[in-house]
């Protein structure tokens, strides 16, 4: 995700947000900025790529001069990394810039507005609008004009804002985004987390929701929404910058699964409306969604293993036949398509490559391509008839975990949504699944919750040199997932097996004491699951069982047992694939592995 920083003192601000922003680089982003208040207003530096290439940039026009400062890494989301759309944003008269974390909803209809008034927009962000509201309704008091700004303004932020009329101010406030004040000694600074902020100090004041702060190097004065001025306590920061970066967790991995809460609302909340699940993004006409009569879904790896998951819930809400490929396999096996052919195609990073070939081979034969992918900008988002973003944030260890759990909730938004345009559902019973769809988040907090027992289950089966995962229906795509997940960080030899088809073989290498962990969530064949957990205990297995709350039976039949939140069956797979991610995790701690660089592995497989 984006990150934020800010300056205001006596020394030059330049090198100071500069530094703070390559603390930030551990985030991910795509492009960065600069912009300083000075003596002559203020100048502004951007650059798409790396923050060298911006410290280049910065050098090469001599420097911004001045002391009050704000920085960005931009993370992509409405718009293609360009130097254009990196921030800080400026106004047209030059008075003020902004930087801006998360995501501006009703950006579209604020961009309209403003152009009828006469605004001339130079990016394709959702941010800009900010900057020009904040130039209109500037008439001498930066604060109110900041106030009338946010009162516009739907969505998630956190802004830090300047002004070339008080150049020793500088401006912020937040809602659902992170904003922290480091405050200083005739210095103070901004910043989006705290790993930019505990070299100059660690004195923190975190803003709430619709609070607003003005920084100046002697003093920072805060106030409410309504702007009447509040004390705010200074909290004591323990972390150094290393554990900062990973927000005090052990590992990036670790840091991403417990991300999950945020990131699948991301994913989900903006393409809800009207209690209804809207993919505005898809540029297929109601007549042509109904059109289709065959959806393949093509990933590699664990977007292959989401696809899976996801073909449940689609076929049962659309009724349309879903063949899920993987994209090595479909791209040479000349697969029947036509008009009436729908691809949907899954990738975290964008440019895994044979997914892009698998792609393209479809494309050429008139296939209408929706790429569901996180990352804003890539080679998939770009080749793709339609795309649709994940949110998830910048995910840097190995092995995904958010990039799974948003790209499965986006297949579900996808199957409420065609299933009601193409009238197999009624407008009622959309909006009831919608419901259901939004609380995947929360249910994901609660599977997150069950983290400290996990970590006792992983202590006790971490040496077990080869383990099963079984499941059936889609507990047997959360198998394959699951078994991915400890194979690829633990290296301990996992496979996934459909519950029903042991016995046609595998059967044969359960033996004394071998690890059989058995997903057992879907209801409906919950009973068969049981005869499946009889047949391997039979045979020496020991079985730690995954049911929902409400079945514990399961405690009857397996030697463990976690027990997930209960959901609505379409849905279910987020909060059963959490613990086994964490499990993983864990297992793999145990085990001394390397947990965010597995070996042999890369995080975008850019060869085929
Ligand atoms: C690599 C990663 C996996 C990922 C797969 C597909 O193998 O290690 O975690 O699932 O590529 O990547 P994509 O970026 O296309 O989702």
């Amino acid at each position: 995700m984006c990150g934020i920083i800010g300056f205001t003192g006596t020394a030059e601000a330049a090198p100071v947000v500069l530094e703070g922003l390559k603390k930030l680089e551990y985030r991910g982003y795509d492009s960065a900025g600069v912009a300083v208040v000075g003596k002559n207003g203020l100048g502004m530096v951007k650059a798409s790529g790396k923050i060298e290439n911006l410290c280049k940039k910065v050098e090469e026009c001599g420097g911004v001069s001045g002391t009050t400062g704000i920085g960005h890494t931009r993370w992509a989301t409405h718009g293609a990394p360009t130097d254009t759309n990196a921030h800080p944003h400026m106004s047209e008269d030059g008075r003020f810039a902004i930087v801006h974390n998360g995501i501006i909803e009703n950006f579209a209809e604020l961009r309209e507005e403003l152009i009828a008034k006469g605004c001339h927009f130079k990016s394709e962000t959702d941010t800009e609008v900010i900057v020009h509201l904040l130039s209109l309704y500037y008439k001498g008091d930066f604060k109110r004009a900041l106030m009338k700004t946010v009162a516009r303004l739907e969505g998630s932020y956190a802004i830090g804002a300047v002004c070339s009329e008080c150049p020793e101010s500088i401006f912020v406030t937040k809602i659902f985004n992170p904003m922290i004040i480091g405050v200083g000694a005739g210095e103070n600074f901004f910043a989006s987390d705290v790993t930019a902020l505990v070299s100059h100090t660690k004195n923190v004041i975190y803003l709430e929701d619709g609070e607003i702060a003005e920084l100046t190097p002697e003093e920072i004065k805060f106030f409410n929404a309504a702007g009447k001025p509040i004390e705010k306590k200074i909290s004591r920061v323990a972390w150094d910058t290393e554990a900062a970066e990973k927000g005090g967790y052990e590992h990036f991995m670790l840091k991403e699964i417990m991300e999950q809460p945020h990131a699948l609302k991301s994913a989900i909340e903006p393409r809800i409306k009207n209690k209804k699940s809207v993919l505005s993004e898809l540029n297929l006409s109601e007549e042509q969604l109904k059109g289709i009569n065959h959806i393949i879904i093509t990933a590699c790896g664990s977007a292959y293993y989401a696809g899976c998951a996801g073909k449940y819930t689609i076929e049962k809400l659309t009724r349309i036949p879903v063949t899920v490929e993987l994209a090595s396999e479909l791209r040479y096996s000349s697969p029947i398509v036509d008009e009436h052919t729908l691809l949907i195609v899954l990738s975290q990073s964008g440019e895994t490559l044979d997914t892009i070939c698998a792609m393209r081979e479809l494309k050429d034969r008139g296939v209408h391509t929706v790429a569901i992918v996180n990352v804003v900008g890539s080679t998939i988002a770009k080749l793709a008839d339609s795309v649709i973003y994940t949110y998830a944030g910048p995910e840097i260890a190995v092995a995904t975990t958010k990039g799974y759990t948003t790209q499965v909730a986006v297949l579900y938004l996808f199957a409420v949504y065609a299933a009601e345009k193409t009238g197999r559902i009624t407008s009622e019973e959309a909006e009831k699944l919608t419901a259901e769809i939004l609380s995947i988040p929360s249910d994901i907090q609660r599977a997150i919750d069950l983290n400290s027992h996990i970590a006792e289950l992983a202590e006790k089966y971490h040496d077990n040199s080869s383990l099963f995962f079984i499941g059936r229906n889609v507990d047997y795509a959360v198998a394959l997932e699951g078994s991915l997940k400890m194979k690829e960080i633990s290296y301990l030899h996992s496979e996934a097996y459909a519950a029903g088809e042991l016995k046609h073989g595998t059967i044969a290498l359960i033996s004394e004491g071998r690890l059989v962990i058995a997903i057992a969530c879907y209801e409906e064949l919950f009973d068969k699951m049981m005869s499946n957990i009889k047949e391997v205990k039979a045979r020496g297995a020991e079985v730690l069982g995954v049911a929902a709350e409400d079945m514990k039976k399961i405690f009857s039949e397996a030697d463990d047992v976690i027990l997930v939140p209960k959901t609505h069956p379409l849905f279910s797979v987020p909060s059963e694939i959490v613990p086994l991610q964490i499990l993983a995790y864990y297992v793999a701690k145990a085990n001394g592995c390397d947990i965010d660089k597995p070996r042999n592995l890369a995080k975008s497989v850019t060869v085929e």
